[in-house]
C-alpha cells in the first residue's frame, strides 16, 4: 500500500523511499522476497513460518527482534518482512528520537499490521522505551498533556502494529524490552559458499562479468559480511576496468585486493589489533576480556559482542574459563611462531575442558 502524501513526515522517520542516493544503491542490492535471502537458513524459516501463520490468521505479525554483527542483513530482513507481510514500514533508529512526541504522529497513523523499524534499538532513551512498553503490549499511547506533579496524560489506542528492532549488541537491551518481543532471531556470519553467491549475485546486477573463481577470492575476504562483500566487489569492479578488461577473475580479484591490503582472512584493522595485543602484549593469554578491552580502547560489550565471535568462528581466538587466548593460526597469521603448548592444543593433544572432548569427534 503507498503511503498517504498528505501525512506529515518527520525526518527522524523514514519509509524507504526516503533513503539517500548511497543507501538507494544499497537498496539496489537488497533481496527483494524472503526467497531470495542468501543463507541464514533457520532465520529465514522461522520468520517464514511465523509470517506464513500471521497471514493464515489475519493477524499482525508479532513483535521481531534482529541482532548480530553490522552488515549481516538485518536492515534487509526487517524490510523483507514488512514486505511479505503486505504492509508499509517505517523506518528510525534509537538514537534519533528524542522524546515520545517524535513517535506520536507515526505510531497513530500506522495502519493494522504495520512495521515500525527500529534501528540501534539498544540506544533508545529510557523515556522512549517506557513509551513504547504499552504501544507494543496493549496497542495504546499515553500522551502528556500537561507537566509537573500533577501531570495529566490521555490514552490513545493505536492499530495492532509490529515493531521490528535490530540492534548489534543484544546484550545492552534492557530486559523489559527483550521480554516484549515474541520472535528473536540471531544472524551470523556467512560461510564462503554464500558469500561467493552473494558477490556473483551483486555482479550480475552491477553487469560485471565475475568467474566463479573470482567471486570466491572476494568472498574468502570479506569477512563473513555481505557488507563488505559487496564493497570489496565495488573496488574490483573498479580495477577490473581500469587495469584488465573488466572481468573479474581469480588473478584480477587477487591483484585488486592486494592493491587494496585487504587481508587474505578478511581481517579487518579491530581484529588485527585485538589479535596483536594478545600475542605481543599478553603472551597469547589468558587474558580477562576486561583487560583486552581497556588494551586495544574498545568497549568490553563491543568486544565481545561485535568482534569475538568473528574472530572465534574464524578460529584465530578462544574463550576459556581463565581468560582469551590467541590460537596458533592468529600467531603465524603474524609471523610468529606458536608456543608448543597452543600448537599442541590445537592438534588435540592435550586434555580439553572436560564438558567438549576433543577424542569424541
Ligand atoms: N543474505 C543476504 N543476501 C544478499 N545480500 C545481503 C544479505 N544480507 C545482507 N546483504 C547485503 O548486505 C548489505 C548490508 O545489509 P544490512 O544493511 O541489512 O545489514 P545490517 O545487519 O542492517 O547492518 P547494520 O548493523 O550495520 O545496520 C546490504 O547491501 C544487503 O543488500
Ligand atoms: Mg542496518
Amino acid at each position: 500500500m503507498p503511503t498517504d502524501p498528505n501525512q506529515p513526515r518527520r525526518p527522524e522517520i523514514t519509509t524507504p523511499e526516503q533513503l539517500s542516493d548511497d543507501e538507494s544503491q544499497e537498496l539496489s542490492l537488497r533481496p527483494q522476497r524472503l526467497s531470495e535471502f542468501v543463507g541464514q537458513p533457520k532465520v529465514k524459516d522461522s520468520l517464514q513460518i511465523a509470517i506464513d501463520a500471521a497471514l493464515n490468521r489475519r493477524e499482525p505479525l508479532d513483535h521481531v527482534l534482529l541482532y548480530g554483527p553490522p552488515g549481516l542483513g538485518k536492515t534487509t530482513l526487517g524490510m523483507l518482512i514488512a514486505r511479505e507481510m503486505g504492509v508499509n514500514i517505517k523506518i528510525t533508529s534509537g538514537p534519533v528520537l528524542e522524546k515520545p512526541a517524535d513517535l506520536v504522529s507515526t505510531l497513530t497513523n500506522l495502519r493494522e499490521g504495520d512495521v515500525l523499524f527500529i534501528d540501534e534499538i539498544h540506544r533508545l532513551r529510557p523515556i522512549i522505551e517506557e513509551f513504547l512498553y504499552p504501544a507494543m503490549e496493549d496497542y495504546r499511547v499515553d500522551i502528556r498533556i500537561s507537566e509537573g506533579p500533577n501531570a495529566q496524560t490521555i490514552s490513545m489506542p493505536i492499530e495492532r502494529f509490529t515493531l521490528i528492532g535490530a540492534t548489534t549488541r543484544y546484550g545492552l537491551l534492557t530486559p523489559p524490552m527483550r521480554a516484549r518481543f515474541g520472535i528473536v532471531q540471531r544472524l551470523n556470519y556467512y560461510p564462503v559458499d554464500q558469500l561467493t553467491f552473494i558477490v556473483s549475485r551483486t555482479a550480475e546486477i552491477f553487469g560485471v562479468k565475475c568467474e566463479a573463481q573470482g567471486a570466491l577470492e572476494i568472498a574468502r575476504r570479506s569477512r563473513g559480511t555481505p557488507r563488505v562483500a559487496n564493497r570489496l566487489i565495488r573496488r574490483v569492479r573498479d580495477y577490473a576496468q581500469v587495469r584488465a578488461d573488466g572481468v573479474i577473475t581469480k588473478a584480477v580479484a587477487d591483484a585488486a585486493l592486494q592493491l587494496l591490503e585487504v587481508d587474505e582472512f578478511g581481517l579487518d584493522e579491530m581484529d588485527t589489533r585485538v589479535l596483536r595485543s594478545l600475542i605481543e602484549q599478553f603472551g597469547g593469554g589468558p587474558v580477562g576480556l576486561g583487560t583486552l578491552a581497556i588494551a586495544i580502547g574498545e568497549d568490553a560489550g563491543t568486544l565481545e559482542e561485535v568482534y569475538e565471535p568473528f574472530l572465534i568462528q574464524t578460529g584465530f581466538l578462544m574463550r576459556t574459563p581463565r581468560g582469551r587466548v590467541a590460537t596458533a593460526q592468529a600467531y603465524r597469521r603474524f609471523g610468529y611462531a606458536p608456543p608448543v603448548d597452543q600448537a599442541n592444543l590445537q592438534a588435540g593433544f592435550t586434555s580439553p575442558p572436560p564438558q567438549q572432548n576433543l577424542f569424541d569427534a
